[in-house]
């Protein structure tokens, strides 16, 4: 199989990560980077040994043939758009538009353009979300009636060193984690039919607390807390809190709950963590899948904390797609659904009403040890 080229355009805070993970898989090659800010480009190209272009330069470039779009949400739509008109292929970070007429025009560019567009998160392909896929598959906990996820905490501004973006229109717990949490519902359970939510902004400014601008105050235009209902086509019923106004909770990320027992699922921002089925006399048991590559760990976090992070997964599972002429899983049509569930529920929250869904996919096919091992330039473990 030959390399596809790899441009990358933002280079900011998550391009460390694509530009360190992109060397762990064997179809893509990271060959440029851009940025509509050149200095912030050239860093990054000296840090990893690589070139800077301009961002029209590397769209017109013919060794690349997928540029991956990491600049700030509201250049999400603009930035992909063009990816597009320039005839590559286009992986965009999560959100992967903030609103739903946006998706469906790059789905109709696309379209019309025989290109292919990616989006995160691909985490869901970690071993971890896999195992829990082949469980409910194979009917471990039966049909699934339900279950509750929870993305609380008290937002980025203490960390990011820019952290405006997340709380502009676009930006909030939904936009911003809600992709890894409802992609990863989508995969295990199946597209949403209806939803609806309550929704506020309890504070009205942020302080930036790291880097340049610390002690700077921040407006917050959108709402940073929620309460959502999300009925899935197959009749399951899941609620999602999402805040960054809570400080602590005992809450865990995903449970689902089948007619036969129930799922623990781990953070959906990580490829791993553990697995327990609980059955209905109350035994759990941890599954196991370290036989998944993209379950073993392989990374330690800046919290000493050993992960599993294969963060590139679904642009080289795209690279293999593209070459194979199958479909590849982190695609087009389940961001566009994704964008449509979160849209809907910014909507809800104003209106209080229920929103059906006028969009729906497949579930990703899921990713078997065998094919993510495939993936990877060296075997792992
Ligand atoms: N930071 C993280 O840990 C993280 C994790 C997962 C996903 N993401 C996602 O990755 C994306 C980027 O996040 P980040 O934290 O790296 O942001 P950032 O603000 O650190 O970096 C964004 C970069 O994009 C550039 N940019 C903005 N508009 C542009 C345009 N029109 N053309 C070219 N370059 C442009 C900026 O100059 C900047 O260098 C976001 O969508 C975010 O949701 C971030």
């Amino acid at each position: 199989m030959i390399k596809l080229g790899v441009g990358i355009v933002g280079c900011g805070n998550i391009s460390t990560a694509y530009l360190n993970f992109s060397k762990l898989f064997k179809p893509i090659e990271v060959r440029a980077v851009a940025d509509i800010d050149p200095a912030a480009a050239q860093s990054k190209a000296q840090d990893f040994g690589i070139g800077s272009r301009s961002v029209e330069e590397l769209l017109a470039s013919d060794d690349i043939s997928i540029v991956v779009n990491l600049t700030v949400p509201s250049a999400h739509y603009e930035v992909t758009r063009q990816i597009l008109l320039a005839g590559k292929h286009a992986y965009s970070e999560k959100p992967l538009v903030l609103t739903l007429e946006e998706a469906k025009d790059l789905r109709d560019l696309a379209a019309r353009s025989r290109l292919r567009v990616g989006c995160a998160p691909d985490t869901f392909l970690g071993g971890a979300h896999q195992r829990v896929r082949q469980a409910i598959d194979e009917g471990a906990v039966g049909r699934v009636i339900g279950g509750t996820c929870h993305i609380m905490g008290h937002g980025h501004e203490h960390w990011h060193p820019n952290p405006d973006f997340f709380y502009q229109i676009g930006g909030g717990p939904v936009f911003d984690m809600g992709p890894y949490y409802i992609t990863n519902l989508v995969q295990l359970i199946g597209p949403v039919r209806a939803v609806t939510a309550m929704s506020s902004a309890p504070v009205a400014t942020r302080t930036i607390g790291n880097g340049p601008r610390k002690g700077t105050k921040i407006p917050v235009e959108t709402p940073t807390t929620f309460h959502a209902m999300l009925e899935f086509q197959s009749g399951a019923v899941v609620t999602l809190g999402a805040s960054w106004d809570v400080w602590a909770h005992r809450h865990k990320e995903i449970e689902i709950y089948g007619e036969n027992g129930s799922i623990f699922v781990p953070d959906p921002n990580f490829f791993g963590g553990t697995v327990t089925v609980v059955d209905p006399k109350q035994s759990a048991t941890d599954l196991d899948f370290l036989d998944h590559p993209f379950g073993c760990n392989n990374v330690t976090d800046t919290r000493g904390i050993s992960r599993a992070n294969y963060r590139g997964a679904g642009l080289a599972d795209m690279a293999t797609a593209l070459q194979e002429g199958k479909a590849h899983r982190c695609n087009l049509e389940l961001a566009v659904h994704v964008v449509d569930v979160m849209t809907s529920i910014l909507k809800a929250g104003q209106t209080r009403q229920w929103i059906e869904m006028t969009t729906t996919c497949e579930r990703p096919t899921p990713l078997t040890a065998r094919e993510a091992q495939s993936l990877l330039a060296q075997a792992v473990p």
